[in-house]
């Protein structure tokens, strides 16, 4: 009989999908990934367009139209003050195929991969799919990434070192000293620096800044997406850049298992990235609005968590049994060894869904808290 391959063997099917299944169907879930916030309605009108003016219905470029790469470089000029060539851009099915795509392109065999610990849970998995070995970092008090700890832990096996900023699960922003010092430790031990940005316009404090701005190699790959900041998880779109090597190594892993990123939905990012932010500028608002309740409520019962400033989750040390505790009183929350070794101790809470249903939430993690305790 075929066997399976030892790489799939080594990944499960994420725990946080397991923590939704003991949940109740009524539960309110603080478990999610994804803004709580309808897409724009002038990227949809975009889709909806180019769908009946049968634009949408061949393939388009293997690394997406001509136009969407032109409005995704246009992006980092705006944003970040970077040129980048549209050539230098692939359009792909989310962020999550441009992380696969970087990592199949980049890590060899047995190769060695530094991904934050707690971290996103690809990272881990889309490693040993490539055949790497996911090397994790502890993060520091703060959450935050130290690029001295990711410096100690190179070896000569390292293909490349992840950088997750806004960070997902710990709502974390790196510093832009730190920022700096990936992009001269990516410089100077010539390895790769994979930049996942995909929260970069969900920023509360500080100032975010991407290490493409600060190297002087070309060993920095950025990943984005319009999943978070627009609110386009369903539609699948996300964009790597990085130098014209290395975009064309990746693309062909991209070419043979995507063919291109879906045609409506490159229709619809450009909309969404060239057309006006507020829709961005409110989600946001209302995000920080929602992350202060959060963390006053979880002062009030007593629990200890670092101040996240971007993204739109906070991680929280939490007493044992405290998840459990949790999702018993109809409350998602996924635990924080979901995300690694280093998350036991901790959960992930998301916030996005409204301040009432927020409220609901805390006061179950009070009662929760008082029964552990
Ligand atoms: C840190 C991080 N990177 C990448 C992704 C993938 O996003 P997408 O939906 O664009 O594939 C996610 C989704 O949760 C994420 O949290």
């Amino acid at each position: 009989m075929t066997g399976f391959s030892a790489r799939v063997e080594q990944v499960s099917i994420s725990g946080i999908r397991e923590v939704f299944e003991a949940a109740g169907e009524d539960a309110i879930n603080l478990g999610l990934g994804q803004p709580d916030f309808p897409t724009p309605e002038h990227a949809r009108e975009a889709a909806r367009e180019a769908i009946a003016g049968g634009k949408a219905d061949a393939y388009t470029s293997n690394k997406g139209t001509r136009s969407l790469r032109e409005a995704i470089a246009e992006k980092y000029a705006r944003d970040s003050d970077l040129d980048i060539d549209p050539e230098n851009v692939i359009a792909t099915a989310g962020g999550s195929e441009a992380l696969h795509i970087a990592l199949e392109a980049h890590v060899d065999i047995g190769q060695q991969v530094l991904i934050p610990d707690p971290g996103f849970v690809s990272y881990d998995a889309l490693t040993r799919l490539a055949g790497g070995q996911p090397c994790p970092v502890a993060l520091r008090d703060d959450l935050t990434l130290d690029p001295a700890a990711v410096e100690a832990a190179l070896t000569g096996e390292t293909a490349a070192f992840v950088v997750n900023s806004p960070a997902n699960p710990t709502g974390a922003v790196q510093s832009v000293e730190d920022m700096r010092e990936f992009a001269r430790i990516a410089d100077e031990h010539d390895v790769l620096c994979l930049s996942d940005e995909v929260y970069e316009h969900i920023v509360f404090e500080g100032e975010y800044r991407s290490p493409a701005e600060f190297a002087e190699s070309d060993n920095v790959a950025v990943v984005g997406a319009c999943s978070k900041t627009y609110s386009m998880t369903g539609w699948r779109l996300g964009w790597v850049t990085a130098s014209h090597e290395r975009i064309e190594r990746m693309l062909r892993v991209h070419q043979y298992a995507q063919a291109c990123a879906a045609a409506p939905s490159q229709y619809a990012a450009e909309a969404a990235l060239s057309g006006p932010q507020d829709a961005v500028e409110e989600m946001v608002a209302a995000f920080e609005q929602r992350r202060d309740v959060l963390l006053d409520g979880l002062a009030d019962i007593g629990l200890r968590c670092p101040t996240p400033e971007g993204a739109f989750y906070a991680m929280p040390e939490v007493p044992e049994g405290w998840v459990d505790e949790v999702i018993d009183r109809g409350v998602v929350v996924v635990p924080g060894e979901a995300f690694g070794d280093a998350g036991a101790g901790y959960a992930r809470i998301s916030y996005a869904v409204d301040i009432e249903t927020l409220k609901e939430a805390l006061e179950a993690m009070d009662a929760a808290t008082a029964a552990v305790r």
